[in-house]
């Protein structure tokens, strides 16, 4: 038996779909354990692109089982257009997807409740994804979420779905002063839909503790970054799951005491989506020549991202909530012909400098950042494969990350394609124990 997890190390977008896709390869299992479709995996295989926003990236792979774990929130319409997709593309999705029963359900309502929360909070607004993530999330919480297993007994589900579109169209009247829509025959197209996926829905937690026992291989698949977890990321700028390895356990149904090995994936600088502090964030023409050369568009929304330089303090932070042992640093292509890189080390606040990244949005809304200049490279480097053959000012920034970070480089990436990328200088050969 062996496992290893993949989170995102900040903000989300870090390159996640490519390096669990490399992993994926030699899994039995790839599991999501939170989220739902608002995350957006990219793999790119040859001239071929997928962007996968519910389904594990080892759906690609013959022989790898792929769980949608218990921890997700499940957009049934997303995910059947999904599955069609691939399918449509010669991916035999079917053999190679399961669901867990006891993930919870999206419906359209979540969808526009969290749009008209969003419209409601004006400026303030946490400028979410707008797939009814947060509003799905507050329903489980509260014990009013539907699950996917619920839609196994018709009567059940019919009787509990009619109660709680009665209290949602009310608050959707009586607090945002309009109705919901695409609420009749609800629980009929729901159950057409869910008809489908009946043969894929399993007990994912019994599924991965007898993969254990069989002495199995199990990736867990983070989606966001670890800054967007609920506790950990900058509330309320947050999605409303646990996105870190703290969120394994409890989104797929393993002890955690199971996981050996926690990976993380990190930009060589630093990109969010979203409103939010984000101490390193470049306003003006180096933000916007980053957002040009790294093409920071989201996956999943189109949306432009908000473009920083390197940030160890949120780093090392992540390194510690995670208990890391090794990180995959990807876009360092996008670097080459910036002329001189800053690296945020610190945070100056009140006097102070802070090297712990601090839990208040306001401390984070004032602070100075302190960086560190250092040189740049002009080569383009998406041909190299191996750390000695990168610029020299190329491998002493990729040196200056790592000590700052204290975790080694496993991996380098230099480029979206399969190949473009090569071990760390500290990295080991094999990332399965
Ligand atoms: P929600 O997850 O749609 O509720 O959005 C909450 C916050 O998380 C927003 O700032 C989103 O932009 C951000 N977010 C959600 N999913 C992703 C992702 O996959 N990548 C990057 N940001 C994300």
């Amino acid at each position: 038996m062996s496992s290893s997890a993949v989170v995102g190390l900040q903000w989300g977008d870090e390159g996640k779909g490519k390096v669990i896709d490399s992993l994926a390869s030699e899994a039995d299992f790839v599991v999501r354990y939170a989220g739902g479709n608002n995350a957006g995996h990219t793999v790119i295989v040859g001239d071929e692109k997928y962007v996968l926003h519910l389904i594990p990236g080892g759906i690609l792979h013959a022989g790898t089982i792929n769980l949608i774990g218990r921890g997700l929130v499940v957009d049934l319409a997303a995910l059947l257009e999904e599955m069609d997709g691939l399918i449509a593309r010669g991916v035999p999705v079917d053999e190679r997807l399961r669901i867990d029963g006891r993930a919870h359900v999206i419906f359209p309502y979540h969808r526009q409740l969290d749009g008209m929360a969003e419209a409601k909070l004006g400026e303030g607004k946490i400028g979410t994804t707008g797939r009814g993530i947060g509003p799905a999330y507050a329903d489980k919480v509260a014990r009013n979420g539907i699950r996917v297993a619920d839609l196994l007994q018709p009567e059940y589900f019919a009787t509990r779905l009619k109660a709680v579109l009665a209290e949602k169209s009310a608050l959707a009247e009586k607090v945002y002063g309009q109705s919901l829509r695409d609420c009749d025959d609800l629980v009929e197209r729901a159950l057409e839909m869910a008809k489908r996926l009946f043969p894929l829905i399993v007990d994912g937690g019994a599924m991965i503790r007898a993969g254990y026992r069989d002495g199995k291989r199990v990736l867990f698949e983070g989606a966001q970054g670890t800054m967007l977890d609920l506790d950990s990321g900058t509330f309320p700028f947050v999605t409303s799951s646990w996105t870190g390895v703290a969120g394994i356990a409890g989104g797929t149904g393993v002890s955690p005491r199971s996981l050996d090995r926690a990976l993380a994936v990190t930009k060589a600088y630093t990109t969010r989506v979203g409103e939010g502090p984000f101490p390193s964030e470049l306003h003006g023409e180096v933000g916007e020549r980053l957002r040009a050369a790294g093409n920071e568009y989201g996956a999943t929304t189109g949306r432009p991202r908000r473009c920083g330089w390197f940030d160890v303090v949120l780093g090392r932070y992540s390194c510690e909530v995670n208990g890391l042992d090794g990180i995959f640093l990807t876009n360092l292509d996008v670097l080459s012909g910036f002329g001189d890189l800053q690296v945020v080390t610190g945070y100056r606040h009140a006097g102070h400098v802070l090297t712990d990244f601090p839990g208040e949005n306001s401390v984070l809304e004032e602070l100075e950042v302190v960086t560190e200049i250092l040189p740049g490279w002009d080569e383009d480097i998406t041909a190299v494969r191996s750390f000695e053959d990168l610029p020299p000012n190329c491998q002493n920034y990729v040196d200056f990350l790592e000590q700052q970070m204290g975790v080694p480089f496993e991996r380098i990436s230099v480029g979206p394609g399969r190949d473009q990328i090569f071990v760390g200088k500290n990295g080991s050969e094999s990332l399965w124990q």
